[in-house]
Formats: C-alpha cells, structure tokens, sequence
C-alpha cells in the first residue's frame, strides 16, 4: 500500500469540500487561529511518516492529551483505576455537570472532562512533578523534544475553567477527589494546553497501534492487554457523544480534542493524526473526521 499517495489523495478529497464549521471560542486564546489549516500525517510501524498540507503545524491538542494522561495513570494503578472511573460512552457533552450529580460521582468514562479529572487527580497523587512527568513521558513517546505548553492558553484555560471546577467540586462530595482542586486543575489545563503537530502526534499514539511497544522509546509502554483496554475506550469514548458516528463512518479507535485535532490508530498497521480548526457542534474537527473517513474508505483493510 503506497500510504504517500493515499494521504495525498484523501488531502486533496477534503480540502475540496466546502465544511464549515466554528472553531472553538469557549477558550478565547483558542478562537486565534486561522480556520483554514488542515493537515494530516501517518506513522507505520518502522517510523515512516507521510503526511500533507499543514501537517507541520503546531496546534493545541487538548483533550487528546487525556490519552497520554490516562496511559502514565493505568500504567501505575492497573485495574484500580476502575473503581474510580467507569468504562461506558457518555452520550452526553464532555463538559457535562448533570450526568455526574446523577451517577453519585463516578464519571462514564476517562475521556469526558469529570472522567479526566478523576484521572489528573490520580497523577498528581502518583509523580512528583506532574507538569514535567508529562512532557518527559510524551517527549519519550514522540520520539522527539518537541512538545511544549502554550502558556497563553494555558492562563486562557484557568481563567475559563468554571465548569471543570464544578465538575471537581461534585468529584470531591462524593469522595473521588483526593487532591487540591487548584493544583488538579492548574496540571489538567497544562496537558490539555500542549501543542504538537500531526507528525508527532501520530508517532505519540504510535505504541497503540504496535500492542503497546513504542519504537522511538525502544520499550513497552503498555501490556497488550491494557492497549487493547485504551483502544477500546477510545473506539466507544473518544468523540464523546459522537463516538457512535466516528466508529460507525470511520471504524477506528480514536480521540479528538477542541484545538482540531483527533488522532487515532489502525492495530497493527499504522497511527494517524490529522488538524482543522473548523469544529461541529459536538466540538470535533469536521476535517480532520472527513479525512479519516476519507482514508478508511481507500484502505483494503478494516478493523472489522
Ligand atoms: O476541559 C476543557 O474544556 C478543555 N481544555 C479540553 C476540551 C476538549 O478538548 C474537549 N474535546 N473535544
């Protein structure tokens, strides 16, 4: 399979297609990016990359991050981290306050905000310096020092984080909260405000698609059995209450983030990170969707 001229194909394929959508404004350092970017990158499992348009853009990855986040904490707590975070789709917005009061604070699953949470209160408990553990370990993943936090968002973040505090606040009244809430959420709008591009993207979520062993760390990340857990989360979770839609048009496990980006993985074959600012109203990248649909539509093979 020549992977160059398929990314090229499926990038000429939606760049033509006239999606408009509204790029994020809830987090005004956000809504400073030019709308029109779209890129897309693939990683195999020899490192290769082939990529088009902006794929060397940086972005904000945003909830992607949670990813990353949830690897560091399940690598440490295994299957322990289920008691305090459930397995199930939300169908329900990432930001969703009503879902956790009704549920008595057990967030569905990692990937919503209060789900999430749960899991940077988890890493703040467990390493000792977490904003610098987390650029180490993605730094560690990409293969590359490449990862950086945009202090801008990041203050832009804080200072719009009144429903993550209601979320942390709900957390903490039904004792899933152990930690200050400031300090949780400082850590969790620091990963959620990391830039990368779609090259280093794709090669972070790289160990996902090869059961667990990343070849640029040169070491096994997760076991099998706990790749298979996140990619399962991410096929049933990682759009939020889209995930249906992304498993049914795009057949793969994946997660996407406000800042435009979703990255996703192919088992076995490759990992893939695609960039468009241009959101739906469930706050993923009409693009970078389109794209992967697009790609998964020109493959010979299929997860199923
Ligand atoms: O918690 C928030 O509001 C954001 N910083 C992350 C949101 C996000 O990316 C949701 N995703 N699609």
């Amino acid at each position: 399979m020549d992977y160059q001229e398929l990314i090229d194909e499926v990038y000429h394929e939606v760049s033509k297609l006239k999606l408009k959508g509204k790029v994020a404004d809830y987090i005004p350092q956000l809504a400073d990016i030019d709308p029109d970017l779209f890129g897309i990158a693939l990683v195999d499992l020899e490192g290769n990359v082939y990529g088009a348009g902006d794929y060397r853009k940086e972005f904000s990855i945003q909830s992607i991050s949670k990813v990353h986040t949830l690897t560091m904490v399940f690598h440490v707590f295994k299957s322990k981290l289920w008691h305090r975070v459930n397995v199930e789709p939300s169908g329900n917005p990432f930001n969703s306050v009503a879902q956790l009061e009704y549920e008595k604070g057990i967030p569905r699953n990692p990937f919503i905000n209060a789900g999430a949470l749960v899991i940077t209160d988890a890493l703040v408990s467990k390493f000792k310096d977490p904003e610098k553990d987390i650029i180490k370990f993605i730094n560690e993943i990409t293969g590359h020092k490449s990862v950086k936090v945009n202090p801008i968002v990041h203050t832009s973040e804080l200072d719009h984080s009144d429903r993550n505090m209601a979320l942390a606040h709900f957390l903490r009244a039904h004792k899933n909260f152990n930690n200050g809430i400031d300090r949780v959420l400082d850590v969790y709008t620091y990963h959620c405000s990391l830039e990368m591009n779609c090259i280093d993207l794709a090669r972070s979520f790289n160990f996902l698609a090869n059961d667990g062993h990343c070849i640029f760390a040169d070491r096994s990340i997760l076991t099998k059995r706990h790749t298979q857990r996140v990619n399962a989360l991410m096929l049933t979770c990682g759009f939020y209450d889209e995930s249906g839609e992304f498993a049914f048009r795009v057949g793969m496990p994946g997660k996407s983030g406000v800042g435009g980006g979703v990255a996703a993985v192919m088992p076995n074959k490759f990992s893939v990170a695609a960039f468009s600012p241009q959101l739906n109203d469930k706050g993923n990248s009409l693009k970078a969707m389109k794209a992967l649909e697009s790609l998964t539509t020109k493959l010979k093979f299929s997860l199923f």
